[in-house]
């Protein structure tokens, strides 16, 4: 079932929901998502996000209102991922620990992006396609590369 146990608020739409993976999760109204997104379970999509084609959303992460999120962006929640113990045995969900990460509102993430486990991406910051954010990201600073460092504000293209 691509949509499970999705809260979805007034108005959120999930193009192509055939093509999508998305359980236990909540969607805020006027939201839209793309094809061939995944989103897991206890994520929050805040209102009026966008989450374009291909984006990975994994447990741990929370979209404020009017969040962008670009093509192929994948958010991580596992600092130290490993498939098994040290005695062999596959991990299960006491093995590891998971890290949140918050993007604030009206923050802008572009395609191709990794994000490292529990940063804070500020209220309407901008981080560049394929950035590796490993650090929180200031409110309103662009940031590029890998790993992402401080280019400029969105302030001053605002104001232009
Ligand atoms: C980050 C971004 C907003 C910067 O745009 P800009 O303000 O016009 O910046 P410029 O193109 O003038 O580039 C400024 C510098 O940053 C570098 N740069 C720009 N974007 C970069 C990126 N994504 N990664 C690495 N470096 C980047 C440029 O090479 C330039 O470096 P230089 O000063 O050494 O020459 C833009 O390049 C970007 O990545 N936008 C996201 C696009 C996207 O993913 N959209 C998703 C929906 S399709």
């Amino acid at each position: 079932m691509p949509l499970r146990d999705v809260i979805l608020g007034e108005g959120a739409q999930v193009f192509q929901p055939e093509l999508v993976n998305l359980y236990q999760c909540s969607i805020g109204a006027g939201s839209r998502v793309g094809p061939f997104v995944e989103i897991q379970r206890g994520v929050v999509v805040g209102a009026n996000c966008k989450v374009s084609s291909h984006s990975f959303l994994c447990e741990g992460v929370e979209l404020e209102d009017g969040v962008f999120i670009g093509h192929g962006v994948m958010f991580t929640n596992d600092r130290y991922p490993a498939a098994v113990n040290p005695d062999g045995a596959l991990k299960g969900n006491a093995d590891w620990a998971l890290e949140r990460t918050l993007v604030k509102a009206r923050a802008n993430i572009g395609s191709g992006a990794t994000i490292l486990p529990g940063v804070v991406i500020g209220e309407g910051a901008l981080v560049g396609a394929g950035a590796v954010v490993v650090a929180d990201v200031p409110d309103h600073a662009v940031v590029v590369g890998n790993p992402a460092r401080v280019i400029g504000d969105t302030r001053d293209k605002d104001a232009q």
